[in-house]
């Protein structure tokens, strides 16, 4: 005998389509909706979107979600209008704090972070890339003193997109492949 397909609650699936439901424009293609209903809407917490698509476990990182007790979805090679392919990431219970903003803005410079609240986007940011970042990137020179003394780290944004940075001690200039976050 052929196995019943388990079902979502209907009034979780009400609950799910009525957030959509708001937010889909006539214009958004079906395609795009079905696409978007496979990642869950979160309650309470964070939603992290627009994050370029091999930028995404790096927000993993950023926030150290391995160690969230919280729930956690990560979808990446998402279609967008206005990125390409992106990445998003939905942290469960969690806010974020300025730094950790700040630290998404330097691998996400068109991230959006949205604060949801009882289902609903109380709070839309849109981070901004930093001129100057501190103590936040590890430098790829390996004979920078900042890799053989405790200094902390140092850059000037040069350019914003694509990221490139430059040491205020060595004065290596890295791209955003070079990125590593401490
Ligand atoms: N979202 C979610 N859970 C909710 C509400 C929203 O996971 N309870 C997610 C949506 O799936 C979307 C993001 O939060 O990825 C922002 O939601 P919303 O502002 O409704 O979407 P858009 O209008 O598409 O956002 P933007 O204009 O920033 O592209
Ligand atoms: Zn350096």
């Amino acid at each position: 005998m052929a196995k019943r397909k388990k079902k979502t609650p209907k009034k979780d699936k009400r609950k799910q389509e009525k957030i959509k439901a708001n937010k889909v424009t006539v214009s958004t293609p079906k395609e795009d909706i079905k696409k978007e209903l496979k990642i869950s809407a979160i309650e309470e917490g964070t939603v992290i979107d627009h994050i370029p698509t091999d930028a995404a476990f790096k927000v993993v990182e950023i926030l150290d979600l391995e160690n969230h007790k919280g729930v956690v979805s990560i979808a990446t090679n998402l279609q967008s209008k206005s990125i390409g392919k992106k990445g998003i990431v939905k942290v469960g219970g969690k806010g974020l704090t300025q730094e950790e903003v700040n630290k998404i803005a330097i691998v996400a410079p068109d991230a959006t972070v949205n604060i949801i609240k009882n289902y609903d986007v109380k709070e839309k940011i849109k981070v901004r890339t930093p001129d100057v970042i501190d103590n936040v990137v590890k430098c790829s020179n390996p004979v920078c003193i900042t890799n053989n003394e405790q200094i902390p780290t140092k850059f000037y944004v040069v350019k914003k997109d694509p990221l490139k940075i430059k040491c205020h001690y060595c004065e290596r200039i890295m791209g955003k492949e070079d990125i590593e976050i401490i």
